[in-house]
């Protein structure tokens, strides 16, 4: 008698599932602490930005510091944006607070099990309410990524585009998911698409599914999964100002309300001309320009600097020593605007 695909994807995934510190081993039951639900939904929220490399320090540092989903409600805004600094959107992590509150507000500090309570609390949508259910209350639910994805619709020959995709996918996975096995047969296929049925030079020698693989019949896996038209995005150009007196450097806080929301930056005009009148009087001088990639637009930043000898009067203004500029957690952004200022800086020379 031949296995079904899903029984060889997982016998796969008991012998090289990766070892990560949100993950259950394959097979073993699920930790009844109620904070195991809580670190499966911050590994989810942090792994929508970037990898799992880059993920791993910021989730020790994270469950270090705020152990359960009520230390984290608890925690202030401003220590929780610093932290995230570097992880991406920081849309992202104000929503995680707001969820973290819900969960405090609506579930007596425990996340629900059921996908349509989770899809209901802040920030959480169809895929981080699959995952949470599969991989922290080990629920029958099916997790669609963009790993998924592609292993998917390669094994199904799906041609439509995505993200019309879904649907297929969704419809294709249901039948197969293993009884009681739904996480561990996710987690196996997100581990099957990283380190075997990649982009581009899938290795299907080594792939447990080959034999059910309608891509790999036809001889052309790396179709797959047909993406949508591009559409081009623009480029806007905007200024900061690198204000420096005597060594220290002005920041500003961001207003909580729109891009970089809330956090430490230098100041800057709204980023939808390139030609705004500086905030204050003086000889300025162009540093250079950053790059910075946001959902909808390029940002061109140039970078203005003004010596002066003594501070000036500004609404807002939080002097920092050049030297420790690059440790007050400015997002990327400003990171690199002030990496510009700090080569250019006068404050050590005449420290
Ligand atoms: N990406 C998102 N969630 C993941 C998980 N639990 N394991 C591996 N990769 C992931």
């Amino acid at each position: 008698m031949t296995h079904s695909w899903p029984h060889d994807l997982i016998a796969w995934y008991r012998q090289n599932a990766r070892v990560l510190p949100w993950r259950n081993p394959p097979g073993a039951a699920l930790p009844a602490d109620a904070a195991w639900p809580y670190r499966v939904w911050l590994s989810e929220v942090m792994l929508q930005q970037t990898t799992v490399e880059a993920v791993t320090p910021y989730f020790h540092a994270f469950t270090a510091r705020w152990p359960s989903v009520a230390a984290l409600a608890a925690a202030e805004d401003a220590d929780v944006m610093q932290a995230w600094a570097g992880l991406g959107y920081y849309a992202r992590a104000r929503n995680m607070l707001a969820c973290a509150r819900a969960v405090v507000a609506q579930h007596d500090g425990r996340f629900p099990g059921d996908e349509a309570a989770l899809r209901a609390l802040p920030g959480i949508g169809d895929y981080t309410a699959a995952a949470v259910a599969a991989f922290g209350f080990g629920r029958v639910s099916v997790v669609i990524d963009g790993n998924i994805e592609r292993v998917t619709t390669r094994l199904l020959a799906i041609a439509t585009p995505l993200p019309a995709a879904r649907a297929a996918i969704r419809a294709g996975l249901m039948p197969m998911l293993p009884a009681g096995q739904a996480g561990d047969f996710a987690q196996a296929m997100m581990d099957l698409a990283r380190r075997v049925c990649t982009p581009r030079a899938p290795k299907c020698l080594l792939c447990p599914i080959a034999g059910a693989c309608a891509a790999r019949q036809a001889g052309n896996p790396e179709d797959y999964p047909v993406k949508p038209a591009k559409r081009a995005r623009p480029t806007r150009l905007g200024t900061a100002w690198w204000i420096e007196v005597n060594g220290d450097v002005l920041t500003v806080q961001r207003p909580a309300k729109g891009l970089l929301g809330g956090m430490r930056a230098l100041p800057s005009c709204d980023w939808r001309g390139g030609h705004a009148a500086p905030p204050l009087d003086g000889n300025w001088q162009l540093l250079g320009a950053v790059r910075h990639g946001f959902t909808h637009f390029e940002l061109e930043l140039r970078v203005a600097a003004l010596w002066l000898d003594a501070r000036p009067a500004f609404d807002g203004a939080d002097w920092v020593k050049v030297a420790d500029i690059a440790g007050v957690g400015l997002p990327t952004l400003f990171a690199k605007a002030a990496a510009l200022g700090q080569s250019a800086s006068r404050g050590e020379d005449s420290a």
